[in-house]
C-alpha cells in the first residue's frame, strides 16, 4: 500500500470530493477553451509510448492520436472511475493506474512523451513531480504542459496570491504555480512557450529531457 505525504492525502481527497460534479464544473471552459487547446496539443506528440499524468476524469481520451499506446494515471480514485468509464465508452485501450506522479513506478526512460494538462497547478510538489516525468521519458523525449500560471502583471498576480489559498481548498488547484519555472528547476530543457490565453494566463509548454541524461 502506498503512503503518501499529508499535502497528498489532502490533494487526494479534494480530487475525490469533486469528481462527481468536475465535467459539470468545467463544461462551459471546456467547451469553449479547453477542448480547442486539447486539439493542438494533442497533435503535437512525438512517439509511440506516452504516459498521461493526472489524466483526471479522461477529457483527453477522446484527442489520443490512433494507433499509439497510452498509459495514463491519476492520484483520485473517483476521477479515474470517471475516467474508465470514459474509455469504456470511447472504446479506447488507454492503461489506466492509479498513481502519485510524485512518485511513480515506472522505470526510467519508459516513455516517448509525458502529457500533462492543467495537472501541475494541483501537484503539491511541482518540481518533483516533474522531475520524476523527466526521469521515465527516455533521453531527448517530449514533455507537452498546458497549464494555467500565475500571470506575471503586479496587481493580478499578488490577487492570485491572495486568493490562492481558498481556490485550493475549494476545489484543489492552485492559480499561481510558476510553471514554466518550476519545468527549468526540474532540469528539463523548454522548446517552446505558447501563450493561449489573455495574460499569458493559459500556456502550451514543450519540453525535452536532456540528451544522455536520466532522472533529470
Ligand atoms: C484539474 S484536474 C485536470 C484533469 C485532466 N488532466 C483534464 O485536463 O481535465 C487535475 C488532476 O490532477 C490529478 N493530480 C493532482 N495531483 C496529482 C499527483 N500528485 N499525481 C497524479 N495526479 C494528480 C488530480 O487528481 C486531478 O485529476
Amino acid at each position: 500500500m502506498t503512503v503518501y505525504d499529508k499535502a497528498t492525502i489532502q490533494t487526494q481527497s479534494r480530487y475525490n470530493r469533486i469528481a462527481p460534479v468536475y465535467d459539470l464544473m468545467e463544461a462551459i471552459v471546456e467547451r469553449f477553451a479547453f477542448r480547442r487547446w486539447r486539439e493542438k496539443l494533442w497533435p503535437q506528440v512525438d512517439g509511440n509510448r506516452i504516459l498521461e499524468v493526472g489524466v483526471g476524469t479522461g477529457k483527453n481520451i477522446s484527442h489520443y492520436p490512433r494507433g499509439i499506446q497510452v498509459t495514463a494515471v491519476d492520484l483520485s480514485d473517483k476521477m479515474l472511475e470517471r475516467a474508465r468509464r470514459r474509455a469504456q465508452e470511447l472504446d479506447s485501450e488507454v492503461d489506466l493506474r492509479l498513481m502519485d506522479a510524485q512518485r511513480l513506478t515506472f522505470p526510467d526512460a519508459a516513455f516517448d512523451v509525458a502529457v500533462a494538462t492543467f495537472v501541475f497547478c494541483s501537484v503539491p510538489d511541482p518540481v518533483l513531480g516533474l522531475r520524476e516525468l523527466g526521469r521515465v521519458v527516455r533521453p531527448g523525449g517530449q514533455i507537452l504542459l498546458l497549464e494555467h500560471v500565475r500571470v506575471n502583471k503586479p496587481v493580478i498576480g499578488k490577487l492570485m496570491d491572495l486568493f490562492d489559498p481558498f481556490v485550493v481548498r475549494l476545489m484543489g488547484p492552485h492559480i499561481n504555480r510558476r510553471t514554466v519555472e518550476n519545468v527549468r528547476k526540474a532540469g528539463l530543457e523548454i522548446e517552446r512557450v505558447e501563450e493561449l490565453a489573455p495574460g499569458g494566463l493559459v500556456k502550451l509548454i514543450v519540453a525535452r529531457t536532456k540528451h544522455g541524461q536520466i532522472g533529470g
